[in-house]
């Protein structure tokens, strides 16, 4: 393995990953490995260029916290979280469809009863969200577990603000036996992605803008059906078409109604899909 070139070092790599014992890490690290050669021969990649790259890669890493994931971010506006999303969550048709999980998702967040507030004084115009969870044919799952969390008014999640001492706008309720569920928050509103690191310097040296679309984040499980993670996106959103991570789907778009008295209303039905038998 001596005296390699740019016409040999491809398959040298390749060749020296023969023994890996895990079936699935060789296939995966094969690929990478010809898709990363490709690359570098189809761009003619410097190594300047390269030296850039690892400093944009390193400076990704610094970026990440405990409440920070750079690289996420990354994967997300690259569209590669949501290509792995839709690869891998192909449901039937009437199954309400998947999205990105988004790197705001808190465990353990606060049991709401049904009807109850999720806002907890955050920021926005009231709303009240209901809606039911169903299987394929229709029948309610009883008891099903509805998880949502949602930006405020500001454009920000509660994990965001330094200072919060208790968790806002995010909780997670209990369906009743009708599978229905309800709660009161407040009307989700367009906001940009973290752009403060280097995920927003390349998004500037793209000009490509960060805005997501207004939308709520749900998490929805019942025993014997498929998680499902999604979202549900305002309806006349401006950046409906032009998501920072590319994940809207046209059935996860609903109206968020303005009612006389004030109450804006939202309404929305989840379908899983059941566990394969
Ligand atoms: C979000 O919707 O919370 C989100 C998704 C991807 C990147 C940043 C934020
Ligand atoms: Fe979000």
């Amino acid at each position: 393995m001596r005296n390699l070139n740019q016409d040999t070092i491809t398959q040298a790599v390749i060749a020296g990953l023969v023994d890996t014992p895990d079936a699935r890490l060789k296939e995966l690290m094969t690929s990478l490995v010809q898709h990363l050669h490709a690359f570098a021969r189809d761009t003619r990649l410097t190594e300047a260029e390269w030296a850039l790259g690892i400093d944009f890669l390193t400076a990704v890493g610094h970026q990440c916290s405990p409440t920070r994931q750079e690289f996420i971010l990354l994967s997300d506006v690259l569209g590669l979280s949501m290509l792995t999303v839709a690869m891998n969550n192909d449901k039937p048709q009437g199954c309400t469809e998947s999205t990105v999980f988004g790197p705001f998702h808190v465990p353990n967040a606060p049991r709401v009863p049904n009807g109850g507030d999720v806002a907890q004084g955050a920021a926005g115009q009231p709303c009240l969200v209901r809606g039911r969870v169903l299987s394929r044919d229709h029948t309610p799952l009883a008891g099903a577990c509805v998880e949502v969390w949602q930006a405020d008014a500001q454009g920000k999640y509660d994990v965001q603000y330094e200072d919060l001492a208790q968790p806002r706008a995010r909780g997670v309720l209990q369906a009743d036996v009708q599978g229905r569920f309800e709660f009161h928050t407040i009307v989700a509103e367009p906001y940009p992605i973290p752009t403060d690191g280097p995920v927003g310097d390349l998004l500037r040296a793209t000009q490509r803008h960060p805005w997501r679309p207004a939308h709520l984040h749900f998490m929805v499980t019942a025993p014997g059906h498929q998680n499902l993670i999604t979202h549900v996106f305002r309806d006349g959103d401006p950046y409906l078409d032009s998501d920072a991570v590319y994940g809207v789907r046209q059935s996860l778009v609903a109206p968020w109604v303005q009612q006389a008295d004030g109450l804006c209303t939202m309404d929305f039905d989840f379908v899983l899909n059941a566990n394969p038998s």
